[in-house]
């Protein structure tokens, strides 16, 4: 079955073509950065207008790169939430559109659940059960899975995520948009030791998380500190930085300790951290931890993810229906399981 997936949640268009003989076909990203740098953040009327410029002439060039017509795809799968409304709306309804007119199946896609599966992709990929930590600009949980659609959610942020304080961390620091990967190099100069950051809630049992706490000691340590020294700024994102993969470190050995699971896949924007990549494998290859990560461009929101959990849903009969699904909100944990 060859599919097409469409990613348009936020503020990347996304679209790929997978072949359930062949893998992945093509895949095409255009990212919004440049537009809503100057706001500090994505402007979703903005993004939404942005998409619909987008993603018709990337459909051409997925199409081209694949040696495929329209004609040639068995299905279409969309991001249907959670997200930005409009955004949604925009994938939602070109996907929908086109699969009537070619008489095809369409599915609604589950964003987080796309992430988590996203290390599939990859030669080396996890099999099921295995635990997920998934770490976007909108989320940050720990999840049991089972299989696909069957996820237990063991843990969450229960304030920002925490892809949203790297980013919050980085507006204080007067630096660009998105924060995590900008964040990311500076530290690389820096030295975490410098000053002191708290590891929220590590010293509580259970498995949520907080980081607003954190963001808020830093945006004083900010206030204090002259930002304008370059190894002051440097340090204070290595500090940061550090504390924000400790405390998931910290949650992440919990989990396996408490579900016995030996695989552990990371996912989402801030899986592409170099530092968190490291720490976590230095620290959970000595307790016998298997730890899957999706390549690089792929952390972050692709078209590739939805068109592999698309594929999967509907190569097992799933459909949604021609009317465009957007959910906004959508707990991961309400999916439906494939037997
Ligand atoms: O998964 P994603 O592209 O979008 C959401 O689903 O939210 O994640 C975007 C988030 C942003 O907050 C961004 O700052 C963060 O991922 N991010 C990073 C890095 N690259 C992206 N955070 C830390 N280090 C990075 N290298
Ligand atoms: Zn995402």
């Amino acid at each position: 079955m060859i599919v097409l997936g469409i990613e348009t949640s936020c503020d990347e268009t996304g679209l790929a073509i997978y072949d359930g003989e062949k893998g992945l076909l093509a895949h095409e990203l255009y990212s919004q950065v440049r537009l809503h740098a100057d706001f500090g953040g994505v402007v979703p009327e903005l993004a939404s207008r942005d998409h619909i410029r987008k993603i018709l002439p990337l459909l051409d060039r997925v199409l081209d790169n694949s040696n495929l017509k329209k004609e040639n795809l068995d299905g279409i799968a969309y991001t249907a939430g959670p997200g930005l409304a409009g955004s949604l709306m925009v994938g939602g309804a070109i996907a929908t559109s086109l699969a009537f007119a070619l008489n095809i199946p369409v599915i609604g896609i589950h964003h987080m659940e796309a992430h988590l599966l996203s290390p599939m992709l990859e030669e080396k990929a996890p099999s099921f059960p295995f635990l997920a930590l998934l770490v976007s600009g909108g989320h940050t949980q720990i999840v049991s899975v089972r299989g696909i659609g069957d996820y237990e959610l063991l843990g969450e942020s229960l304030d920002d995520a925490a892809g949203e304080a790297f980013d919050k961390v980085a507006k204080l620091l007067g630096l660009g948009y998105p924060g995590g990967p900008i964040i990311g190099e500076l530290a690389d100069k820096g030295n975490y030791k410098k000053y002191h950051f708290p590891r929220p809630m590590t010293d509580k049992p259970g498995l949520d998380m907080s980081f607003s706490g954190l963001k808020t000691h830093t945006r004083n340590l900010i206030n204090e500190q002259d930002i304008k020294i370059p190894e002051v700024k440097h340090d204070i994102c290595a500090g940061f930085q550090e504390a924000v993969i400790d405390t998931l470190i910290t949650k992440c050995k919990r989990a396996i300790e408490q579900t016995g699971l030996n695989s552990l896949v990371i996912a989402g924007g801030v899986s592409a951290n170099h530092r968190l990549r490291k720490k976590m494998n230095d620290t959970l290859k000595q307790i016998g931890i298997n730890v899957f990560y999706s390549r690089l461009e792929f952390c972050t929101d692709n078209g590739a993810m939805i068109a592999y959990a698309g594929h999967a849903r509907l190569s097992n009969g799933e459909r949604s229906t021609v009317a465009i699904e957007t959910r906004p909100r959508w707990p991961l944990d309400t999916l439906r399981e494939i037997k």
